[in-house]
């Protein structure tokens, strides 16, 4: 067996159901605590600039009671970065983020960005976070990345899940040797490879299979499917994925 594959759950969607109606139900909180008890590894969340699903509030809950090691999914911006450096989260994922988009569409700059994420970069390191840095699975970024000194980088999966739903057989073997030689060559440069964006329970397999990844961020499908199934099982059937993938 490949080393261990790490399930990171990205919650946040279930504060967008909760902020449909303004109250507080459905609460993140119990999400994270189900998310404990069905096997997964770490909890993600997103604290975007218009706050459109976690809050602030939310954030300060999840640092003081999760028991699983919290990921910061953050744009690179001062406020980001002095909210990051008064929770001190386990880590920080460095992410595009533009007001209009839907989701994150697309990877970090990393080569074209190095002056502004530099001192970013280093301030969360200096503070003991563990820094990634979502970008595109292409050979350019990951010598950004070594440039840049992160520890770990988080391949966008969003061109694959889409190749995937478009049935496009030869455009999905293509894109798995993109991520797959991308985590190889982050992997032999001592940087920790990750992948994320549009993973479900049909795509997860091929991409959890790619001995370097050593963890995946999964969220709008997980909760998505947990309307269906619960979140405890939606959880648990992945993990069992991507188990068996290794
Ligand atoms: N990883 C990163 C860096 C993300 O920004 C996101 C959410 O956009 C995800 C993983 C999870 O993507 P999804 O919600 O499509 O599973």
């Amino acid at each position: 067996m490949n080393q261990m594959l790490r399930l990171g759950v990205n919650i946040d969607h279930v504060a967008t159901i909760r902020n449909a109606r303004g109250g507080d139900h459905p609460d993140p909180m119990r999400a994270v605590r189900i998310v404990e008890a069905a096997g997964g590894d770490g909890i993600t969340v997103h604290l975007r600039e218009d706050r459109r699903h976690i809050r602030d509030t939310d954030l300060d809950a999840i640092m003081a009671q999760a028991q699983l090691p919290v990921n910061l999914e953050m744009a690179a911006t001062e406020e980001m970065l002095a909210i990051a450096l008064r929770h001190k989260p386990h880590a920080a994922c460095i992410v595009p983020e533009r007001r209009e988009e839907r989701t994150t569409e697309g990877g970090l700059d990393a080569a074209g960005q190095h002056n502004h994420l530099a001192p970013i970069v280093t301030r969360l390191l200096d503070a003991g976070i563990r820094v990634s840095l979502f970008i595109e699975p292409e050979a350019q970024q990951i010598e950004a990345a070594m440039r840049l000194r992160a520890p770990v980088v988080e391949f966008h999966t969003g061109r694959y899940a889409h190749l995937v739903l478009d049935n496009d057989g030869p455009g999905v073997e293509r894109e798995l040797k993109r991520v797959g030689d991308a985590a190889a060559l982050a992997a032999k440069n001592g940087i920790e490879p990750h992948a994320g964006h549009g993973l479900t329970f049909e795509n997860v397999q091929p991409i959890a299979a790619i001995p370097q990844l050593a963890e995946l961020n999964i969220g709008h499908y997980l909760v998505g499917e947990a309307i269906f199934i619960g979140l405890e099982e939606s959880v648990r059937r992945m993990r069992t994925l991507m188990d068996a993938a290794r």
